[in-house]
């Protein structure tokens, strides 16, 4: 079990470089497959779900090679097997493997995703779209095997904007004879960032983050080469630690337009910042105003910043307001937060009232989830005292050396497995 140890409320000054996106790594590495025999993928993050994605693409007889932040890809001898569930259960993006293995061989054999217990998470989106192209889904007990003697592209509507959806059908879109158009797609930049692999290998792809993508199916691709995407959920996190903590600290390497519902907000509540290319200075505000945030799908503000906008939010001077419109299940690191000295009410299963500003206190929590370790790892930064994260292997599945980049800037923070 892996525990991250804090004495809180240090002042953090220094630099801070953003790693590469969590959740486009971890849909690239499975679409290299589709390479003709080789892809480079630079600016990999550190973090443990990239090593469960290598144990089933050598599985899948991909050779890796991993350098510093970059993964050397060699599918030259990829082969067809069944993905164990012991693999596919420990993160969500395994199901990426289902839309290129379709694309590639024309069948899949692979368990249920896992992923952070934040709400039912169905596929049914994704296989709505696999068998709109052609292939035939079975279900045997929550393992699924998807085949297609022909896939062929044809003009699907998601029912939601869903992002693992959107990004699968344009995997498996590779596979299929003639053009696929997916209507009310996610626009996240993560989608862009694996159309752009896709591109580089010859697919071509119009449309890629807006509402309508269009592919046109190509068996003969060319190698591949891409550059993960900086993390826009670890650079809003690290902001919003700065707007806590910080003297002047600077976050490097941000693109602005990813982050731009979180900037506006803390610029409604008082924050103030500065950026200057991929660089954002920011300090601690003493005066946080208490606002209402209603989580959306891209440019929206992200679901994944709404537990740590939560900590902040318990430092405003009055009661704020947060709708979580994408899961039902996302409250749970504010059990914590209150033992820690916040005041949370939930509402309802997608309504969160918090009460501030309220002096947080050290003690041992319990991460639930990524996100809400996240928000308990914000709150022991500011809280009097020490506190212990337990289950922190849920934090490091997204948050790249992030104890290293915390002590670097003056945190007192340790990990102990
Ligand atoms: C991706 O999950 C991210 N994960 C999530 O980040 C993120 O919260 C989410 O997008 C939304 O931005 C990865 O990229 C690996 P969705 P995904 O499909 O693809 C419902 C993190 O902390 N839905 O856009 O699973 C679903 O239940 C993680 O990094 C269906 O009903 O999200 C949810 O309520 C957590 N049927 C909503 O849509 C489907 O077939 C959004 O899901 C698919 C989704």
């Amino acid at each position: 079990m892996t525990k991250i140890l804090i004495d809180g409320n240090h002042i953090l000054s220094g630099e801070i470089q953003i790693s590469g996106a969590k959740n486009s790594a971890v849909a690239l590495i499975p679409a290299a497959i589709l390479a003709k025999s080789k892809s480079v993928i630079y600016n990999v993050p550190e973090i443990r779900d990239i090593d469960y994605l290598i144990k089933i693409m050598e599985l899948l007889g991909c050779k890796i090679d991993h350098k510093d932040d970059a993964l050397y890809i060699d599918s030259s001898n990829v082969k067809n097997v069944p993905i164990p569930e012991e693999l596919s259960v420990q993160m969500r993006a395994s199901y990426y493997f289902m839309g290129v293995l379709l694309a590639k061989f024309g069948r899949v054999e692979i368990s249920f995703p896992g992923g952070c217990n934040i709400g039912a998470r169905p596929i049914d989106i994704h296989i709505k779209g696999f068998q709109a192209l052609g292939a035939n889904v079975e279900i045997i007990k929550n393992r699924y095997i998807i085949t297609a003697d022909k896939l062929v592209g044809k003009k699907i509507y998601l029912d939601f904007p869903s992002v693992g959806a959107t990004i699968n059908l344009m995997l498996a879109a590779v596979g299929a004879e003639g053009t696929t158009i997916i209507e009310n797609a996610a626009m996240e930049p993560e989608i862009v960032n694996v159309a752009s692999l896709l591109i580089n290998m010859g697919v071509k792809i119009n449309g890629a983050g807006t509402k309508t993508i269009e592919i046109i199916g190509n068996k003969e691709l060319d190698n591949g080469v891409v550059e993960v995407f900086p993390d826009r959920i670890e650079s809003g996190t690290y902001i919003i630690i700065g707007a806590l903590l910080g003297d002047n600290l600077k976050i490097k390497g941000i693109i602005k337009e990813h982050i731009e519902a979180l900037l506006m907000k803390i610029k409604e509540i008082g924050i103030n910042f500065k950026i200057d290319k991929d660089t954002i200075t920011i300090s601690k505000c003493n005066e946080i105003k208490p606002t209402y945030i209603k989580t959306l799908v891209f440019p929206g503000f992200p679901t994944d910043l709404q537990q740590p906008m939560t900590t902040l939010l318990t430092q405003a001077h009055g009661k704020s307001t947060i709708e979580e419109t994408l899961y039902e299940n996302r409250f749970k690191n504010t059990y914590d937060l209150n033992r820690m000295g916040a005041i949370t009410n939930i509402l309802t299963l997608n309504k969160l009232e918090i009460i501030g500003p309220r002096k947080l206190k050290g003690t041992n929590v319990i991460a639930t989830d990524l996100r809400g370790g996240a928000s308990l790892l914000i709150a022991a930064l500011i809280a009097e005292g020490k506190t212990e994260i337990d289950n922190s292997e849920y934090i490091l599945r997204g948050y790249g050396d992030v104890v290293n980049k915390l002590k670097n800037v003056g945190a007192d923070i340790e990990i102990s497995e």
